[in-house]
């Protein structure tokens, strides 16, 4: 397998999807074991959804805060805060929501779904909220149903979260993308704005992907082992 030595790169930068918790125990969107195969996301992960029935979704979305609260970094994530610690400019730009990076160890998160772990009220704003439940379904200001605060189908990333993303990026000469489908929009065209900017562009998934024709080196394994091998060698 490929071996890189991070030190030969000034600006790293990891972008990582629901494959990079999947050895965590966090189940992935698609493919087989899918939150998307099992759960219709028109009922559960759109605007509309909420505004149906907002309980059952705020519900679904419990389920989900307990079943990632029972699942722990492995041995990739740590090597990834490991690599922050000892190098000046590590940035990891996830699409997850689970906050499994956090926990690892990592600082330099850029969150470009939102988080499992924050609601919004449409008056009061954002709050953060840990914990199997959600303290309350209603802000306590305004008396209105509290959303979790992550991009849904049909919502608009945040452009401020979204640029100080692509800025990362358009920095990076190393680029390694862990575990995503390469389907939803607009992170789904981060991997050819790095490529443009002249990185070395790194993909790390045991499937083909939609973008793998873009990446210089395909890593077919999972997160943690490729992630332990990619850098373990090079110290
Ligand atoms: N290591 C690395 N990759 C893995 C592993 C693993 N152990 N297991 C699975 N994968 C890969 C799969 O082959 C697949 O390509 O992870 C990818 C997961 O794809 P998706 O489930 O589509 O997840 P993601 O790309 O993160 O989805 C993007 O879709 O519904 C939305 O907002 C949600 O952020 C999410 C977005």
């Amino acid at each position: 397998m490929k071996v890189i030595n991070p030190f030969d790169y000034k600006h790293i930068v990891f972008f990582t999807g629901a494959g990079m918790s999947a050895e965590s125990g966090v189940p992935t969107y698609r493919g087989r074991g899918g939150i998307w195969n099992e759960y219709h996301w028109e009922e559960y992960a759109c605007q509309e959804a909420f505004e149906k029935d907002a309980i059952k979704v705020l519900q679904f979305h419990e389920l989900r805060r307990k079943t990632v609260l029972k699942c722990h970094p492995h041995a990739g994530h740590f090597s990834m805060a490991d690599l922050e610690k000892r190098h000046p400019h590590v940035t990891t730009v996830t699409q997850n929501i689970d906050g499994m990076h956090q926990r690892g160890g990592s600082k330099a998160v850029i969150e470009i779904h939102g988080s499992l772990w924050r609601v919004r009220c449409v008056m009061h704003g954002v709050r953060d909220d840990f914990g199997e439940s959600y303290k309350s379904y209603i802000c306590s200001k305004c008396g209105s149903f509290l959303r979790p605060d992550i991009i849904w189908f049909g919502d608009t990333l945040d452009q401020e979260v979204v640029q100080k993303a692509i800025l990362a990026i358009r920095k990076a000469d190393v680029f390694i993308s862990i575990g995503t489908s390469g389907v939803v929009w607009p992170a789904a065209g981060f991997p050819q704005i790095a490529k443009d900017a002249g990185a070395l562009c790194i993909e790390i998934n045991p499937e083909p992907s939609e973008l793998s024709g873009i990446y210089d080196i395909t890593i077919r394994s999972t997160a943690s082992v490729a992630l332990e091998k990619l850098f373990h060698e090079s110290r």
